[in-house]
């Protein structure tokens, strides 16, 4: 080996010792008579020391000629130091060089290789590999590497096994669009990249494995945000013989454990709550429990005063901020705003100041009395000193509004703290929404997913009112993972293929083979699929999914680096019985 010693290795203990280190130069600071020069590698940083006075004149030379990230290699004797730097663990030391040979020298790189850069999201995307240099960026990876091999061993543990499904697939149902890849030997054919392993892993499940999982990359042709990238990473699992009581306990345990492992957190039983239950007290299926301000519907004492805005509405709802009623005209301006924004979309904000001395203000002093306030205070578990914000229309537009509204109140507060960590399931989902535009129904989680027999009756009648055993895992706001237990039955899945508009032809084309599969003898089964990226960036205290993939793509979908996609050459899209226009 080209070194002794990693660059984050040596301690007090090695002092006195000769070591050979490699890396790349971080800094040089030449005080004339003496110069340091920080060495970097994947362990850490190494301080090491030149003293012009006894030093061989070639090596003072050799040191004043490097630049920031050439590649070297350095030879010398651990000494202490005078002046320790308690910030980094081999701050106790120093190395005095013997030798240094410039293994490879480098540019002057486009951006600081530190902690804090000054380098633009784009430009750290198309130079990556200098990204990811920097330590933070580098502890992100081996916080996902821990997690992975977390996961593995405690699905290892439970018994399951890692199976790999095909990337070369056909259409998944999971409702995003598809990315597809040309088949050269098959002209006019092409093959659909998995959104998931779905259908693979419930055929594992005919095919008698029992317990599968797999850590496997899913490929969605969707609009990118913060927590989504067209090609991420999914914990994807399947379990046979169970109920969905037995998969929730099963994959809580998933999540206690990598807490427990990787954070050092323990929980108790996570909560639960229904899907209606989490539209009606947050107005989102994903709530964030890391702080309160449920809604409080105000309809009976809000309506009938002859404000028209309350009266014509589907829905009053509001939240109370607890200590806020001293907000500015400004800050109430400001959210009045905030809720205004067309991406918001509401028309108006109602706000009520529950003020010390008992008394409200309000923005709708005309049309309500002390008394009445008082009512909604009441309603509300308002104190003097909070602050009540109100909105009002059609009921599901109204919740999402007020959920952005209590979550940008959280925000204002401090109250999402990163450290902190709040699961929940989210249960009994719909089984199916109305697509208002394509005026057909569509599976709110993908179409093997079973309704809950109590409500099979339903199918018929008032498919919307059907609720179907699905769940979801929320923490602090995020999806981290949902499944369901699955249709087994083929008449049940056939029945549900015509709800969602397919005729029994298109199923078959589509579905065929799963359907035959479940002619063989299919098993009780049902399962989940973790998104791996979010869990790594939540554990990570990040937003962003983006710093926990070694190879992101950006906002337009863009491999900044590789820049891709990209045009491929006229030949090869003959070959491959594209029409070239
Ligand atoms: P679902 O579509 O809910 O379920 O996906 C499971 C989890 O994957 C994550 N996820 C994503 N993460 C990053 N970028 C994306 N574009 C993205 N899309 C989804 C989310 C989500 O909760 N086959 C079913 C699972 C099952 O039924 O067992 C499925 O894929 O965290």
């Amino acid at each position: 080996m080209l070194r002794t010693h990693t660059c984050g290795e040596l301690r007090l203990s090695h002092v006195g010792q000769q070591v050979t280190l490699c890396g790349w130069v971080q800094r040089v600071r030449d005080k004339g008579g003496l110069i340091w020069i920080d060495l970097r590698d994947r362990y850490g940083i190494t301080q090491l020391l030149i003293e012009e006075t006894s030093a061989a004149p070639e090596l003072v030379q050799a040191a004043r000629g490097l630049g920031r990230e050439f590649v070297v290699q350095a030879a010398g004797e651990v000494i202490e130091r005078v002046s320790k730097n308690n910030k980094i663990p081999t701050g106790d030391i120093e190395i005095r060089l013997r030798e240094l040979t410039v293994l490879n020298s480098a540019k002057v790189p486009p951006f600081l290789i530190e902690d804090e850069t000054d380098g633009g999201d784009d430009l750290r995307m198309k130079y990556r590999y200098l990204d990811l240099r920097r330590n933070v960026v580098r502890q992100n990876l081996e916080l996902r590497h821990r997690m992975a091999k977390a996961t593995r061993d405690y699905m290892d543990s439970m018994g399951f096994l890692e199976v790999e499904t095909p990337v070369l697939i056909k259409s998944t149902p999971e409702g995003a669009r598809d990315f597809v890849v040309p088949s050269r030997l098959n002209p006019g054919e092409f093959y659909a990249l998995p959104q998931s392993p779905q259908t693979f892993k419930q055929i594992l499940m005919v095919a008698g494995f029992d317990r599968y999982f797999q850590i496997v990359k899913c490929f969605r042709d969707e609009d990118l945000r913060a927590d989504r990238q067209p090609e991420f990473t999914q914990i994807d699992c399947e379990m046979s013989f169970v109920t969905q009581e037995d998969i929730l306990n099963t994959f809580e345990g998933l999540v206690k454990y990598l807490f427990k492992t990787i954070k050092g957190i323990e929980f108790g039983n996570f909560r639960r709550m229904s899907y209606a239950d989490a539209m009606r007290l947050y107005g989102s299926d994903k709530p964030d429990l890391r702080f309160g301000m449920q809604f409080t519907e105000l309809n009976d004492v809000a309506k009938g005063k002859g404000f028209q805005v309350f009266d014509g509405a589907e829905l009053v709802v509001g939240i109370c901020a607890e200590g806020c009623a001293e907000f500015t005209r400004k800050q109430l301006d400001e959210l009045t705003e905030f809720v205004k924004r067309p991406q918001i979309g509401a028309k108006g904000l109602v706000y009520v100041q529950y003020k010390t001395d008992g008394t409200f203000k309000s923005s709708v002093d005309k049309f309500f009395t002390q008394d009445d306030l008082m009512q909604w205070a009441v309603k509300m578990n308002a104190k003097p000193g909070d602050l009540m914000l109100v909105l009002s229309g059609e009921i599901n537009a109204t919740r999402k509004q007020l959920n952005e509204l209590r979550l940008e109140m959280g925000n204002r507060l401090g109250l999402r703290n990163k450290d902190v960590y709040e699961p929940l399931w989210v249960l009994d989902f719909p089984l199916v929404e109305w697509g208002e535009e394509e005026q057909r129904w569509f599976a709110m989680h993908h179409p093997f997913t079973s309704p809950k027999p109590e409500d099979i009756t339903l199918l018929d009648s008032n498919p919307g009112e059907v609720r179907a055993n699905a769940y979801d895992m929320v923490i602090n706001g995020v999806e981290v993972g949902g499944g369901s237990i699955r249709i087994f039955d083929r008449e049940l899945q056939a029945k549900m293929f015509r709800l969602l508009g397919f005729t029994d032809e298109q199923a078959r084309a589509q579905f065929g083979f799963l359907m035959e599969a479940f002619e063989y003898g299919a098993p009780p089964h049902g399962g989940i699929a973790f998104g791996f990226d979010r869990l790594c960036s939540l554990f990570g205290g990040a937003e962003s999914i983006r710093d926990f993939i070694a190879f992101p793509k950006n906002n337009s979908g863009r491999d900044m680096m590789i820049d891709s996609p990209s045009p491929i050459a006229d030949e090869q899209l003959r070959e491959l019985n594209i029409k070239v226009v």
